[in-house]
């Protein structure tokens, strides 16, 4: 069953990228509009046009963090996958680099990571200039329609020029699969400091697969993980397993995040995570149900960055969902990253749980002064921006604009719960999975005043609730932008609030 969806998925997505394919030709765009488009991300990462589904090869090497993603450059949809590239300084805004992996003999190029061999363990460069290595999954389409089942492998490429050009390795596949998993992919690589060696994350299916090498090269099983654990509703794809300490103890714990699509709660796909511990070779956890780490709908595939400066977990994830990604509602390009977020782990009396930050960086994109918010009146600068308020006990919020579009935010501390329903938030007709039911978190630990902060932008609303402990993230399609909320039931006055709005400058203006 769950085979059988996701191989629908990707050959729908095929056949519709193949009869698209040709209409493009025939019709070149007649002037160039990029990053004015309706719906356009002006805070947020999307290609200049084409397709884009999962970030790849999350690395951060000599002051410039990477990210490629999966692409089809001949349509917005899924097709053939290339891995696409860009890069930045702060995590913010990003510079349009060449495609940097293109299919080849042994299939399309699935997601994958990055990593800098330091020590030139791979041979592949020198100590005085390291490989930048990417190992990602190869997807061998005509294999998988003459019913074979092993037409996923891994393969691994290198670059000794900071990501600006690739080789393909000449022994590819680096790992073959001679069990013939039919899901067996998205290779997330890292340095493991335990074994000293590196360690790979790999999906089968139902289930993550540990790895270890010494060289990036050679690899063999060490565990698996997840069976019977966690969300089973679907198939297991990207995970990523990294250290952080639980805030105010003397602990680190280890986090494994899983997305599996479909199965998470508030429908489609969505990305699962487990608190445990790692020896080295083998993840193990007391947790039996999954945590989730976005309430919302749209936060997919994401991981983690290798190699940060600062050894600080830095997360992006696609901004969207398989149950409906494909069909939203824009012309040139299809689909964004979510803002890039910093993980940690606060302590809770249930254990600890993630805790989801934006950047600190993003506050260097404000334009001229935050402005006071008073409730059911409009802001003055209507654009993509930080609006920040409070709330207190039970309350419900509703962003709306001047085309009587909306969202609306539950906020239920009696029932520890949060709900949004974005039913009437603009374009909803593109799909019947888009709006069909409110999405819902947990709320573990409301107080009165809590803050509320939401990163608005032309097709997105990132909801952060507390210092990060909830977070939501969700695409909604609106004529013309948020320009204020209401608040029910009232805390008093509406023009004494503590709700205020800081218009954000476009990531795209050159300056
Ligand atoms: C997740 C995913 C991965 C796969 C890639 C293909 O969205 O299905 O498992 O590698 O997308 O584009």
């Amino acid at each position: 069953m769950i085979r059988v969806f996701r191989t629908a998925v990707l050959t729908c997505a095929l056949l519709a990228a193949a009869a698209c394919q040709n209409k493009k030709e025939a019709t070149p765009p007649e002037e160039p509009t990029a990053y004015h488009e309706a719906y356009r991300p002006q805070l947020h990462f999307s290609p200049e046009a084409h397709w884009m589904n999962d970030p790849n090869g999350l690395v951060y090497h000599q002051g410039v963090y990477h990210l490629f993603y999966q692409y089809y450059p001949e349509d917005i949809v899924w097709g053939p996958m290339h891995w696409g590239h860009a890069t930045s300084t702060d995590l913010v805004s990003w510079t349009h680099q060449p495609v940097a992996l293109f299919p080849d003999e042994h299939g399309y190029i699935f997601s994958g990571s990055a990593v800098v061999d330091t020590q030139n363990t791979s041979g592949l460069g020198t100590l005085e200039n390291p490989p930048m290595v990417a190992l990602y999954t190869y997807h061998k389409a005509e294999r998988e329609k003459e019913g074979f089942n092993d037409f996923q492998t891994q393969g691994l490429a290198y670059s000794l020029d900071n990501g600006q050009t690739w080789t393909k390795y000449d022994r590819n596949p680096v790992i073959k699969n001679p069990n013939s998993i039919r899901d067996f992919r998205d290779p997330k690589v890292f340095w493991n400091d335990l074994t000293q060696a590196w360690t790979m994350l790999l999906v089968a299916g139902d289930h993550v697969q540990i790895w270890g090498s010494k060289n990036l090269i050679d690899w063999a099983q060490q565990s698996t993980f997840g069976h019977e654990l966690g969300a089973h509703g679907g198939v297991w794809e990207c995970p990523d397993l990294f250290a952080l300490p639980v805030e105010g103890t003397d602990q680190v714990r280890w986090v494994m995040l899983v997305s599996i699509n479909p199965g998470a709660p508030n429908g489609g796909s969505g990305t699962q995570y487990f608190v445990g511990d790692f020896d080295g070779t083998k993840f193990t956890t007391d947790q039996k149900d999954p945590l989730w780490i976005d309430g919302g709908t749209d936060n997919y595939a994401g991981v983690t960055y290798n190699h940060t400066p600062d050894g600080s977990r830095q997360f992006i994830g696609w901004m969207s969902n398989w149950a409906y990604g494909q069909e939203t509602p824009t012309k040139e390009w299809r689909s964004s990253m979510t803002l890039a977020r910093t993980l940690s782990l606060r302590a809770t009396p249930q254990g600890p749980r993630l805790r989801t930050k934006p950047l600190p960086a993003l506050a260097s994109y404000s334009q001229g002064a935050a402005e006071a918010v008073a409730v059911d009146q409009p802001w003055t600068q209507p654009s993509q921006g930080h609006l920040q308020g409070q709330v207190s006990g039970d309350q419900v919020l509703t962003l709306s604009n001047a085309s009587g579009q909306s969202v609306v935010f539950t906020f239920e501390a009696t029932k520890n719960r949060i709900t949004v329903d974005r039913s009437a938030s603009g374009d909803v007709s593109f799909s019947e999975a888009f709006a069909a039911a409110p999405m819902q978190m947990d709320w573990d630990n409301p107080a009165d005043n809590t803050p509320v902060s939401f990163y608005l932008d032309a097709s997105s609303i990132e909801l952060f609730v507390g210092d990060g402990d909830q977070v939501m993230t969700l695409q909604v399609f609106p004529t013309t932008p948020w320009d204020r909320i209401s608040v029910a039931p009232s805390p008093g006055s509406t023009t004494d609030t503590p709700w205020s709005w800081q218009p954000m400058r476009s990531i795209w203006e050159k300056h």
